[in-house]
């Protein structure tokens, strides 16, 4: 990469709070807020890494000390506006809760919070994983966060609330940000590609938006990597190999295989993953999630919100589900669950995932129930008249009951 590379995280943070994606129940409330003026003295950011608890922190610090503000929307051309998202104003005090943690520390603090901001509305503390403070230092901030002069806020982050003394959250207003849905965090991505002139589909940020797990910083990190690698037009197999996933190809190939009850091609799809170096457990676990989708797509069309499948996947899978009974796809479900556990511990994960095809090609449905009334029927008459009854067209019978294993 060039000398001026930056991170795309870094580079494209968001600078207020309506550029964020998702989060807008954070958003929203505080946009009230900045509106009627009705502005709390301390709030708590909390949730996973890389979702934008920093982010709306200086966004908000934004907000509230725009000369044109307070605004949900800052002017963007005022000095405040300008030296926040520089780290530079200073009325914005940030500070690292991990290494200053100390009672002399938030005593600094206290005595700072008496002197009016310098040029902007408010005196704005922003302290950054705040449950990393001590113990004292948490009791020499509560009379200050009880009643700081008018002129202060202050705005916590943390990725781990239940650290936190019940006296300071009973102080502050809390937001919870949550982890961001795939398709938000996709939607981003497309929009950073699009303006870096980076070429890549649809499909690839989708994996790449799911492999970050709802983590913003994440994902974009991953998207770097992906860039990095594949250059300004990755392919979907690049992006692929560079997030270590299964090909979706395979992944069908034996999902099909499964269903229909076709060993050589589960086995075939077995060979290409070992062949490509993937781990076998990942492959098991990659599939249980797809015949999950698939039995919530049997279950019904409106559980595909619950899918992070791509589009094109879910139709695929509709059709798939289609043809096999929503009780096969619960037993193979169930199956393939210990299979995958069992392939995790193996010190031979693919002939433990092999041998296991042959258990789970041997599902399927139990038979109607009228079949079975007819079976039950016709061995009363056997039974009674001694006689066999005469020889009825069967689809699949043979001597040694396959059904007492399928039903098991
Ligand atoms: N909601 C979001 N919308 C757009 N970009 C985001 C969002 N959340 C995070 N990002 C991106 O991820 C990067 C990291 O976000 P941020 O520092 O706000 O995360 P955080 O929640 O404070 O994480 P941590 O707990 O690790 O400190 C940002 O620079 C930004 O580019
Ligand atoms: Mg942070
Ligand atoms: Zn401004």
């Amino acid at each position: 990469m060039s000398d001026g590379y930056l991170a795309i995280a870094r580079k494209w943070r968001p600078r207020t709070l309506e550029e964020m994606a998702g989060q807008t129940h954070v958003t929203r409330t505080l946009g009230n807020a900045l509106a009627s003026g009705r502005l709390h003295h301390a709030f708590l950011f909390t949730g996973a890494r890389g979702v934008g608890k920093t982010t709306a922190a200086r966004a908000f610090a934004r907000s509230l000390n725009c000369m044109k503000g307070p605004a949900l929307t800052p002017c963007g051309e005022c000095t405040p506006c300008i030296e926040i998202p520089n780290g530079t104003s200073p009325d914005v005090i940030e500070v690292d809760g991990a290494s200053n943690n100390s009672v002399e520390d938030i005593r600094d603090l206290r005595d700072g919070v008496r002197y009016l901001p310098s040029s902007g509305r408010f005196k704005i503390y922003v302290i950054d994983e705040v449950h990393m403070l001590s113990k004292g230092a948490f009791n020499a901030l509560l009379k200050t966060l009880e009643e700081p002069p008018p002129h202060v806020k202050f705005i916590f982050a943390t990725t781990e609330v239940n650290k936190i003394p019940e006296t300071i959250l009973s102080r502050v207003q809390r937001f919870d940000f949550k982890r961001i849905p795939g398709p938000v965090v996709a939607e981003r991505l497309r929009l950073i590609c699009d303006a870096e002139g980076v070429q890549v589909s649809d499909a690839a940020l989708r994996m790449v938006a799911r492999a970050g797990e709802g983590s913003m910083r994440d994902s974009q990190s991953l998207l770097d990597q992906v860039i990095s690698f594949g250059g300004m037009s990755p392919t979907d197999e690049q992006v692929t190999q560079i997030l270590g996933l299964v090909d979706r190809r395979v992944l069908y190939e034996m999902l099909e295989g499964l269903l229909s009850g076709d060993a050589a091609r589960c086995l075939d799809a077995v060979a290409a993953v070992y062949e490509s170096g993937y781990e076998i457990a990942q492959f098991t676990g990659e599939l249980l999630e797809l015949v999950r989708d698939t039995a919530l797509v049997a279950l019904s069309p409106k559980a595909e919100r619950h899918m992070d499948a791509p589009v094109e996947e879910r139709e695929r899978l509709g059709r798939l589900a289609q043809g096999v009974p929503a009780e096969q796809l619960a037993r193979t479900f169930h199956v393939l669950l210990e299979v995958h556990d069992q392939v995790a511990r193996a010190s031979r994960p693919r002939m433990v995932l092999e041998m296991a095809v042959a258990r789970l090609v041997s599902i399927r449905p139990a038979e109607p129930v009228g079949v079975l009334v007819d079976r039950l029927a016709d061995l009363e008459r056997r039974m009674r008249g001694g006689g066999a009854a005469p020889p009825r067209p069967r689809g699949r019978e043979s001597a040694d009951d396959p059904e007492g294993e399928r039903r098991r």
